[in-house]
């Protein structure tokens, strides 16, 4: 989904007259504080429709003129600090974390409390760290990844199955959207960690309400929201997406409580699962208000909900960009092809332990990622207290993007930053782990993916399976020249039109 400004445009002349009304009884304070530059923007609009359908190319575009850190307006409520550089991130991160720790909530997240039981949204405080603690602990640690391998497994076992199946079926010529089964590979796999539950399986009623309603609230949370920019238009709901949201996550959550339900009384007879996160979860069920190290049943069903918002499409969409940058450069496509053959050869499955001996194919993932971060501003984080950054004076509550996408094509970085070498990586300590600002594409500082772990394996195990399996085709009217680069801005910044592929059994 696009940013649609020229929609919210619309929505919000509609309702112009009241809003101006309201607009100048405001008070006009002036403010004495050095803000960062930023160009000037409209009145009451501020710079809304400078920003385009991909507002992280218009923002790095702004940085020869305003430098390091931008300063943006949108439409009477959002002041937005935009971080454009390696340097300052790292200033950022490293001198300011703390400040600029809570995270900007949307109108279109509140529906059912979602914040309350959420580590992506919840403000930086002891519930957030117990939150945090649960799933570094208990869910993302070494052993606990270890553990699962197989369930990783049967999930790009299926996926590779699928595939065949699709690609035998596909008008000859044609090709098939790779990315589809990634997508559902990483929601089964996520299923099944959390719930024991395969979600993507089409003969279950439960497992597709479930997906679609997930499908649906991961549509809204990426359409930007004339609410947001102008609060006092938030009772009106102008995009329908409160509503819109209230409607799918209340089925996604009424879903989760069955399986609440079921497991609780499958413990009731002593059946046991196994660890899985829900599992995990009821180990620290309480009543949610009093008990501080407790989750209530509201809370556990936000944090499974947010598990499949948080890992499903990121790890879809880099596998999506890596595989059309390979497609793109068949050198580099014959070089890590050839890796794994030469370290998994044909007669036997590509396994996740294959990783760590592929530097190559490692090297190809984070070149992917340096081009293209699935969150490019990461998850906007929002300003805990007044804060003096870079000599700038940010008043709390500032909405604060860090823009990876600029960062990781900044030519004071990186060499050819436009081209895609992933030789540049070899021989290079560089990694995605938060510790190198230049190519952060999991966020850094106390509120880095917690699901990094989990979401580089999957990754590199899903890439390299599919390169493991298949040889890959484009259709026949696209040669790697012409595969259509064009990004749309959802809740990631994936391929606006999805890749094309002709699977051929290896
Ligand atoms: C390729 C895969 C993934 C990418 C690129 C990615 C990227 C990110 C980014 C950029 C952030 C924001 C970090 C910041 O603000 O500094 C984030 C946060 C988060 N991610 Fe991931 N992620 C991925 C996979 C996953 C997976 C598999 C899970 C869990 C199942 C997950 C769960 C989360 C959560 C809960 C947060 C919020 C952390 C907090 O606010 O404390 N992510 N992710």
């Amino acid at each position: 989904m696009e940013w649609e400004w020229s929609y919210l445009f619309f929505s919000s002349i509609i309702l112009l007259p009241a809003f101006i009304l309201f607009f100048s009884k405001k008070k006009t304070s002036k403010c004495s504080n050095k803000l960062p530059p930023g160009p000037p923007g409209l009145p009451i609009f501020g710079n809304m429709f400078e920003l385009g359908t991909e507002p992280y190319k218009k923002m790095a575009s702004l940085k020869q003129k305003y430098g390091p850190v931008l300063w943006l307006k949108l439409g009477t409520s959002s002041n937005i600090m935009v971080v454009q550089t390696a340097q300052a991130a790292a200033e950022l991160f490293k001198n300011h974390d703390i400040s600029f720790a809570n995270r900007a909530i949307g109108d279109a997240n509140l529906p059912h409390n979602y914040p309350q039981g959420s580590p992506a949204l919840a403000p930086y405080g002891p519930f957030w760290r117990f939150l945090r603690r649960i799933c570094t602990v208990d869910m993302f640690v070494h052993k606990k990844i270890t553990e699962t391998v197989p369930v990783r497994r049967k999930c790009v076992d299926n996926m590779l199955k699928w595939i065949e199946k699709a690609a035998n079926s596909a008008e000859k010529g044609g090709g098939i959207e790779v990315t589809r089964y990634v997508f559902l590979a990483s929601f089964n796999m996520l299923g099944n960690l959390i719930l024991s539950k395969d979600l993507a399986d089409p003969e279950s009623e439960e497992a597709s309400e479930f997906f679609n309603a997930m499908k649906g609230i991961m549509e809204w949370s990426g359409i930007p929201n004339v609410s947001d920019i102008f609060p006092f238009l938030r009772k009106f709901d102008l995009q329908n997406l409160r509503k819109k949201m209230t409607r799918d996550m209340g089925k996604a959550m009424e879903i989760v409580s069955i399986f609440l339900k079921e497991r609780k009384e499958e413990r009731k007879k002593g059946e046991d699962k196994g660890k899985d996160f829900l599992g995990v979860l009821l180990e620290f069920e309480g009543n949610g208000k009093d008990e501080p190290d407790k989750l209530s049943e509201h809370q556990m069903k936000v944090f499974i909900l947010e598990m499949f918002l948080a890992g499903s499409e990121t790890t879809s969409s880099s596998v999506e960009w890596a595989l059309t940058e390979l497609l793109r450069h068949p050198e580099a496509m014959d070089k890590v092809k050839r890796e794994i053959s030469e370290v998994v050869g044909p007669n036997r499955k590509f396994e996740e332990s294959d990783i760590d001996n592929l530097p190559y194919m490692q090297a190809v993932i984070k070149e992917s990622l340096r081009l293209h971060p699935p969150l490019p501003f990461l998850i906007p984080r929002e300003t805990v207290q007044d804060t003096k950054f870079m000599g700038y004076d940010i008043p709390k509550d500032t909405r604060v993007l860090v823009n990876t996408w600029a960062i990781g094509r900044d030519p004071e970085c990186w060499e050819d930053p436009m081209s895609f070498k992933p030789e540049r990586f070899l021989g290079s300590k560089l990694d995605v782990k938060g510790q190198h600002y230049e190519l952060i594409p999991f966020g850094a500082g106390r509120r880095i993916c917690v699901g990094l772990p989990l979401g580089h394996r999957m990754m590199h195990f899903a890439l390299g399976s599919l390169l493991h399996e298949f040889e890959w085709e484009l259709p026949d009217c696209v040669s790697p020249k012409s595969i259509n680069m064009d990004e749309s801005m959802g809740t990631t910044a994936r391929k606006a039109l999805s890749l094309k592929v002709i699977p051929k059994r290896a």
